[in-house]
């Protein structure tokens, strides 16, 4: 697998990572020990990047990557985050974040004895409180750094300005936000102030959380507790207006001899060399096919005519309900 550097402060990750989100929520049933044996392979095959987060299934995430990386820490690349306190504690019942110092170094701890580890190598504030200042909350990393209980501080759909400002404090090493084919909000003012900076670009949900696969027509295929039967770009109207562009994806990757994830997942890979995407999944299989999309070649005017095809003006639907929608770009 080839490497890419996060950052100015230099992170040598996997040009792919590996999202384990879907190992404990969001995505249909679970079964950890292949989801273990799914992160175990990822490092066998060269995927160093691991992402987790202390909100995913409360804890239970980040003790799946502890448990598949004993005995291998040194092989992984464990980026964790903070900052979503509860899912349901907050305004309007939405989630309850919180970016202060002192939940910054208590939520460290505890991520630090979940994972098993004595450091975390790249760790994100999840979502920001706009009420706190970045400028406290990055200076409570700074001094996690210092501590050496963490070696890249990351920041997570944050705007350009808090990029800025973060950055000012102390080197920011990455910006996870949603990037992909179907999600190119980040290409206006974010993505330019990180590059300006030397801040590489973690893209989550690269392909499109199982859209861009093509295979997702209707709701009836999830579980009921999947995530995406509230997620608006799956419903109604939205969903068939958007598996009319999905049309484009399957046609490209079929002139190029990919699978349309290998498709999303080698455009995100030729939108520069900055570009880290974590495509999640729970399986052997999909991880296979998916790390192989770092030998796809996308021909310049395939990608071009691709990216037109699927311009953010075409695609329906807002990204997030509401009140996710809130802790966006603050
Ligand atoms: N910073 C943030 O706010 C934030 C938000 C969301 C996610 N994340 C991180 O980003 C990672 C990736 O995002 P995501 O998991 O939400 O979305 P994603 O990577 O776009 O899509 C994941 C979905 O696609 C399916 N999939 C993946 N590869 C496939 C393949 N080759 N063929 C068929 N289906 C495939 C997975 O199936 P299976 O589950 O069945 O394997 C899962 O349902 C997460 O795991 C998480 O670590 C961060």
């Amino acid at each position: 697998m080839r490497q890419r550097t996060l950052g100015s402060s230099g992170l040598s990750v996997s040009a792919i990572g590996l999202g384990c989100m879907g190992m404990s929520v969001c995505y249909g049933p679970r079964d950890e020990d292949a989801a273990v044996e799914t992160i175990r392979h990822a490092l066998d095959t060269g995927v160093t990047l691991l992402d987790t987060a202390d909100a995913y299934g409360d804890g239970h995430n980040e003790e799946l990557v502890g448990r598949a990386v004993k005995g291998r820490r040194h092989e992984a690349v464990i980026a964790t985050k903070f900052g979503i306190r509860s899912l349901s504690g907050g305004p309007a019942g939405g989630p309850l974040i919180d970016s202060t110092p002192a939940y910054a170094r208590q939520a460290c701890d505890a991520s630090l004895s979940r994972l098993g580890v004595d450091h975390i190598d790249l760790y994100y504030l999840h979502r920001r409180n706009p009420d706190v200042p970045v400028e406290d909350t990055m200076g409570a990393l700074a001094e996690l750094v210092q501590a050496g209980k963490v070696r890249h501080i990351g920041l997570s759909e944050v705007s350009a300005d808090t990029l800025r400002r973060a950055h000012a404090v102390h080197p920011v090493t990455a910006l996870q936000s949603e990037y992909s084919l179907w999600e190119r909000e980040l290409e206006d003012e974010i993505l330019p102030a990180a590059r300006e900076l030397g801040i590489g670009i973690v893209p989550y949900a690269p392909v499109g959380r199982g859209f861009l696969t093509g295979a997702l027509t209707s709701l009836d295929q999830l579980a009921d507790d999947d995530y995406r039967r509230n997620d608006p770009r799956f419903q109604g109207d939205h969903l068939a207006r958007n598996l009319a562009l999905v049309e484009t994806v399957r046609a490209t990757a079929a002139r190029i001899g990919c699978t349309p994830v290998q498709l999303a997942l080698a455009w995100l890979l030729s939108q520069g060399e900055d570009i880290v995407p974590i495509p999640g999944t729970k399986r052997i299989a999909y991880l296979t096919e998916n790390t192989q999309a770092a030998g796809v070649s996308l021909p310049e005017p395939e990608r071009r005519a691709l990216q037109e095809a699927i311009s953010r003006h075409a695609v329906s639907g807002a990204r997030y309900a509401e009140p996710a929608m809130r802790l966006l770009n603050t």
